[in-house]
């Protein structure tokens, strides 16, 4: 299940990742900071953030925590797992700290807004508790935290987008990156804590966005990727002295204050550049319009990929979960998928064991699957979240065992499915975008194509180079790659 790509919001393949900065912020600077990101994709994104602010305040970034002024971990609490993670993680920190005293370890992200001063009970040597709406105030944080006192600020917010931040790229491939368009959740999703951790619901600035993008361009990336918990729900009001019509194709976005919608911004982002690859990630079934469907098909360059988490297969379960859609209405939007855009990749998120599930429930769940012919899932038993409706309303009541049992068949089925989605592209062409060497071999390019799989080819023969984009028949695959040659 975990050959993971880079365009998901939760990457289990990067959890823990220290971060360097990419070529361009290797500063003198005295001071140094380590930082490691967990959660989703959000989360790295910050981490980007939170780099920026840093290297602001003179702190340069180092890989080796040893050599840390300011140790920091961007948290996720999304399950019990991700917080022991994260626990003993602390842990190796702690003991570093006794050591060298005037380390000081930071605690950024959801654990930090979920736990808030409580962390600082529970792991005494942790110096800052700061929440993600709060990376602004962490300049001064530090300060005080250096003068000897404890630096918390875990205030959500109704504004914060980081718009005005330029993001230092942290271990970038230098063709793909993430490009924040939202904040927070207004869902209220009975298992999720991330209404709590993130808070309101907020569009972040069109105008930032595209220049973030235009930028990234000019820098030789060739793929963006607009990151929000629901990107469907993007809405954003320009001032009247901006002028975000200009560029947007056949859209009916003026300067006169019209609102700017997900397919609006969409469109805008693929107008930058035919090869600049556009990519979105998370779709909610209830939002996902017939606009930004079309808006997809029309445009070469906004890949032919939708993740779009079911949670379930049945109807009584999806009810419970609060996620206001029927198994029908997530069939017909799936329908709609492949009725618009014939070839387009689709994935979905999976929890197991959710609070009363039977034996039948789960039957619905695999069975969806199979009718959504999933090329990927993410797959999860249930993780009771304190706080979240759920733990109030619901006895988390299936067995461990139960929740494994079955996840595996859930796993095992989507194993089976990927393998049947890899084997009908064998003799077809896709157009790659080539991302760098194969993790198996330096002789081997590895890109994505548009449906978001990865495909790995021998450079022999050919005289790419990294962000090019290269036709690749596909030969041979594995459940998770495609395995062909240059054409
Ligand atoms: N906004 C995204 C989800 C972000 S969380 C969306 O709506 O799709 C990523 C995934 O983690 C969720 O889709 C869900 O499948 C899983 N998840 C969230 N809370 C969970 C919990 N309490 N236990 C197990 N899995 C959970
Ligand atoms: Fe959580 Fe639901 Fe919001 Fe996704 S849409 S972040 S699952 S509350
Ligand atoms: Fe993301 Fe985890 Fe927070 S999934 S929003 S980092 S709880």
């Amino acid at each position: 299940m975990l050959e993971f790509t880079s365009t998901r919001l939760h990457d289990e393949s990067r959890q823990g990742e220290a971060y360097a900065p990419s070529a361009g912020h290797t500063t003198m600077a005295s001071k140094k900071f380590y930082i490691e990101s967990y959660g989703c994709q959000m989360n790295f994104a910050d981490s980007e953030i939170v780099a920026s602010i840093l290297h602001d305040k003179g702190f340069g970034a180092t890989r080796n925590f040893e050599e840390a002024d300011l140790v920091l971990l961007n948290t996720c609490s999304i399950r019990e797992k991700a917080e022991q993670t994260v626990r003993s993680r602390l842990h190796i920190f702690r003991q570093l700290k006794r050591s060298k005293p005037s380390l000081l370890i930071g605690v950024l992200g959801c654990m930090a807004e979920r736990l808030k001063s409580k962390f600082l009970e529970e792991e005494r040597l942790v110096d800052l508790v700061v929440g993600p709406d709060a990376y602004r105030t962490l300049p001064g944080l530090i300060d005080e935290a250096e003068g000897g006192q404890k630096g918390v600020n875990v205030l959500l917010s109704r504004e914060e987008t980081y718009a005005d931040i330029a993001p230092i790229r942290l271990d970038s491939n230098g063709i793909t990156a993430f490009v924040s368009i939202m904040r927070g959740c207004n869902n209220m999703c009975s298992f999720c804590v991330v209404p709590f951790t993130r808070g309101r619901e907020r569009s972040r600035d069109a105008i930032s966005i595209i220049q973030e993008c235009e930028a990234l361009f000019n820098e030789g990336y060739r793929e963006v990727t607009l990151l929000g918990q629901n990107v469907d729900s993007y809405y954003w009001y320009p001032e009247h002295d901006k002028d975000f019509s200009a560029g947007v194709g056949n859209t009916s976005a003026t300067a006169t204050g019209e609102a700017v919608t997900f397919a609006m911004l969409l469109e805008r982002v693929a107008n930058i550049s035919p090869l600049l690859r556009v990519r979105f990630s998370t779709s909610h079934p209830k939002d996902i319009t017939d606009e930004v469907l079309h808006t997809i098909s029309r445009y070469e360059n906004i890949c032919n990929y939708i993740h779009l988490p079911v949670q379930s297969g049945s109807n009584r379960i999806l009810q419970l979960m609060n996620r206001t859609y029927t198994r029908e209405w997530y069939m017909s939007k799936i329908k709609r998928i492949r009725e618009i855009i014939p070839d387009c990749g689709i994935s979905s998120d999976i929890i197991t064991g959710f609070c009363t599930e039977t034996d039948e429930d789960q039957q619905d769940t695999l069975e969806l699957m199979k009718f959504a012919r999933y090329d990927m899932s993410y797959m999860f038993f249930y993780s009771e979240r304190p706080g979240t409706l759920a733990a109030r309303r619901y006895k988390d009541d299936i067995p461990e065992e139960v929740k494994k049992k079955r996840l595996d068949e859930v796993v095992k089925l989507q194993n089976k499915l990927s393998r049947e989605s890899n084997l009908n592209d064998i003799g077809r062409i896709f157009k790659v975008l080539i991302e760098g060497d194969s993790k198996r071999s330096a002789e081997d390019w590895r890109g994505r194509s548009t449906q978001n799989k990865v495909v790995v080819f021998p450079k022999k023969g050919c005289d790419f180079v990294k962000g090019d984009y290269a036709f690749v028949k596909i030969n041979e695959c594995t459940g998770a790659t495609l395995i062909g040659e240059a054409v």
